[in-house]
């Protein structure tokens, strides 16, 4: 049993804001099905310019689930600008952290909120699937999420990473790939 705070159950046991947007401005699914996480995450913004509701809805585990509810409830009242500023550190921290295997629940969450802002600024389905893979094919992770996730959170290790995006948890195909990006960044690469 992993070792979840009071507050991660909670949001698990009792999610906000579950369900559709009709008329939503911006929308994204980022994740697979194939691999048994999958989130879909919706916004309306008000008269402000601030986002009035958000919406989603997971296929995941608890803690994507627990992540995705903290979500909604961090961005409602925030300027598109003030969202997109959430890290996946803030949004763990917000259910009194996760456990390391489960940090990719955060930056999944993340990531869905981006890609639905970048749908409303671009009109572009931003959704984002095995295809979009450049990274890891079995989790559907680019090079970049892989990057962002090191820079944020200070990742040593093809661990760490597999823990917070899933990349390299699969195949492993993808670990060596992983290691020589965590080596070029720490300045050790051959
Ligand atoms: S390609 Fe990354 S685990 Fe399979």
């Amino acid at each position: 049993m992993w070792d979840y705070s009071d507050k991660m159950m909670d949001h698990f046991r009792n999610p906000r804001n579950v369900g559709e947007i009709d008329d939503p401005d911006g929308t994204a699914t980022v994740g697979s099905l194939a691999c048994g996480d999958a989130l879909r995450f919706q916004f309306k913004l008000g008269p402000d310019r601030r986002i009035a509701d958000a919406k989603f809805k997971t296929f995941g585990c608890a803690s994507a689930i627990a992540s995705s509810s903290a979500l909604t409830e961090m961005v409602i009242g925030k300027t598109l600008d003030e969202a997109k500023k959430i890290t996946n550190k803030e949004i763990a921290d917000y259910l009194g952290g996760l456990p390391p295997q489960k940090m990719h629940c955060s930056v999944m969450g993340r990531e869905a909120m981006e890609a639905a802002i970048k749908n409303y600024e671009t009109g572009e389905n931003t959704d984002r699937n095995l295809e979009d893979a450049t990274l890891c094919t079995c989790y559907s992770v680019s090079e970049n999420e892989v990057r962002r996730v090191i820079a944020e959170n200070g990742l040593t290790t093809v661990e760490e990473v597999t823990n917070f995006t899933k990349a390299g948890g699969g195949c492993g195909r993808c670990i060596p790939k992983i290691q020589r990006i965590l080596d070029e960044i720490r300045g050790t690469a051959k």
